[in-house]
């Protein structure tokens, strides 16, 4: 079995070796095509895989290519994880957002928005060359913000495209430790929302729910990561577990205050951190230990000024071992190339499985994973309290891909004008004449 990695010259890819590397089930990925722009990334990301690979029997044969169809052609899966714009995009809309007073960060608010808007021809494009040159082929989509980028590549894909994001499993698994619940064997998560703006709304172990308990234990609800960033009382007082990025609509002004005085943004801080890690990297005798060394130190300052804001200390080791990124994506592929069900929380259109969203956009939500794809659970449910926000940042999302598409400005700014984090309609104006000022590609939008 083939799998190609757009992006393949990214930062996570040792993250997807590691765990085909541990995969010795018969019929797993024997071939691993790596595509990229970057010439010398590729070159030391195939250095970095074959000292990761070193002494385990049967690795994965990796290959390199720059030219996308070259590296696409016979792929039986397809990951996309790709940065149009590179870290420098990342840095410039966090400034952008900043000098206009809104949130910059790079799927949220403004800042998601124009990354969108960047992304989005790109993997249309994609989209449709993975038509044309691998028809069969299921595409598992990591590039942010990844669930406007599913439901533009759905357009052209359908329902072969799926999304994953490792946040809603984290919290999950860091909702189960502070109960003293390690394995998720038997577990079964309740979980709504669109990606990056969900809530986990039951925690079912051995078929019991273990939220209540959860919510009636303060000191536990403070214990780990999201318990931290929201408080334990305002997490009883909405009654579920929101994802960490809602800590962006919950405490706006917070995070904006902290910024100011945050030595630098978080795109700032990787373009420098990045630039170390690839120069290391490149002529180092053990390159994937440099690798390990560069993303302890990149987990370890994650989401830094909105712990700051919260007045946190540092993050629990724990969540810096093993994220549910790569093993999502494993159980995922494995689901559909042998039939093994599987339950994940997936990125897909939701086909009515969410009250008032349509049935083809993108939501998040847990699904059933077979030979035939991934297919929403009924009876998902956003509470109440957060469904206005699922269907105004719906929206925003519906807009930006309709501006990507037809390169109307006005979508652009319905998109931006109308997101519950840009506060004025002259301000969005001016967020968008900045964006198309700084970015070059974004010249389509007439
Ligand atoms: C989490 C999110 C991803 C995001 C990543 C950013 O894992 O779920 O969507 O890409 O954080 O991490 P970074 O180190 O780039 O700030
Ligand atoms: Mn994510």
């Amino acid at each position: 079995m083939k799998l190609t990695m757009i992006g393949g010259g990214g930062f996570r890819t040792p993250l997807v070796f590691a765990a085909l590397l541990r995969d010795t089930q018969p019929g797993r990925i024997d071939h691993v095509a790596l595509v990229d722009t970057d010439e010398s990334r590729l070159r030391t990301m195939s250095r970095i895989l074959a000292d990761q690979a070193a002494g385990v029997p049967d690795a994965p044969r990796v290959t390199v290519h720059t030219d996308t169809r070259e590296g696409l052609t016979g792929a039986d899966f397809v990951f996309s994880a790709i940065r149009v714009g590179g870290m420098d995009g990342r840095a410039a809309d966090e400034r952008i957002g900043q000098s206009h007073g809104v949130i910059g960060q790079e799927t949220v608010g403004y800042g998601g928005i124009s990354y969108a808007l960047r992304t989005l021809p790109v993997v249309m494009r994609l989209a449709e060359l993975v038509r044309d040159v691998a028809p069969d082929a299921w595409v598992i989509n990591f590039t942010n913000p990844a669930g406007i980028v599913t439901e533009a590549m759905s357009r052209v894909l359908g329902d072969r495209v799926i999304g994953i994001c490792d946040s809603p499993i984290g919290l999950a698994r860091r909702a189960l430790g502070a109960l003293g619940i390690r394995s998720m064997e038997t577990t079964e998560i309740e979980y709504a929302g669109l990606n990056h703006l969900g809530w986990v709304t039951a925690l079912r172990v051995d078929g019991v729910d273990r939220l209540p308990d959860l919510l009636a234990a303060p000191d536990r609800l403070g214990s780990f990561e999201e318990g931290k960033l929201f408080g334990p009382e305002w997490i009883q007082t909405i009654g579920a577990l929101p994802n960490e990025y809602l800590h962006y609509y919950a405490f706006q002004r917070d995070v904006l205050q902290a910024d100011q005085y945050a030595p630098q943004t978080r795109g700032r801080y990787l373009l420098v951190q990045q630039d170390r890690f690839w120069s290391r990297a490149a002529d180092a005798e053990h390159p994937y230990a440099v690798w390990q060394d560069f993303r302890h130190e990149r987990e370890t300052t994650y989401m830094a000024t909105n712990r700051d804001s919260a007045g946190m200390g540092d993050r629990d080791e724990d969540d810096l071992v093993s994220g549910g990124y790569e093993d999502v994506a494993l159980a995922l592929m494995r689901g559909i190339a042998y039939d093994q069900r599987a339950r994940l929380i997936l990125n897909v259109r939701s086909g009515g499985a969410l009250e008032g969203v349509d049935a083809d956009a993108v939501v998040e939500v847990p699904c059933i994973v077979d030979a035939s794809g991934a297919h929403p659970v009924p009876g998902a449910r956003v509470p109440a309290h957060g469904r206005g926000l699922v269907t105004a940042v719906k929206y925003v999302e519906t807009q930006t891909i309709e501006a990507a598409i037809s390169g109307s400005r006005s979508a652009a700014l319905r998109a931006l004008a109308l997101h519950p984090l840009v506060d004025s309609v002259r301000v969005a104006g001016a967020l968008l004449d900045d964006a198309r000022s700084t970015f070059p590609d974004l010249s389509y939008l007439r």
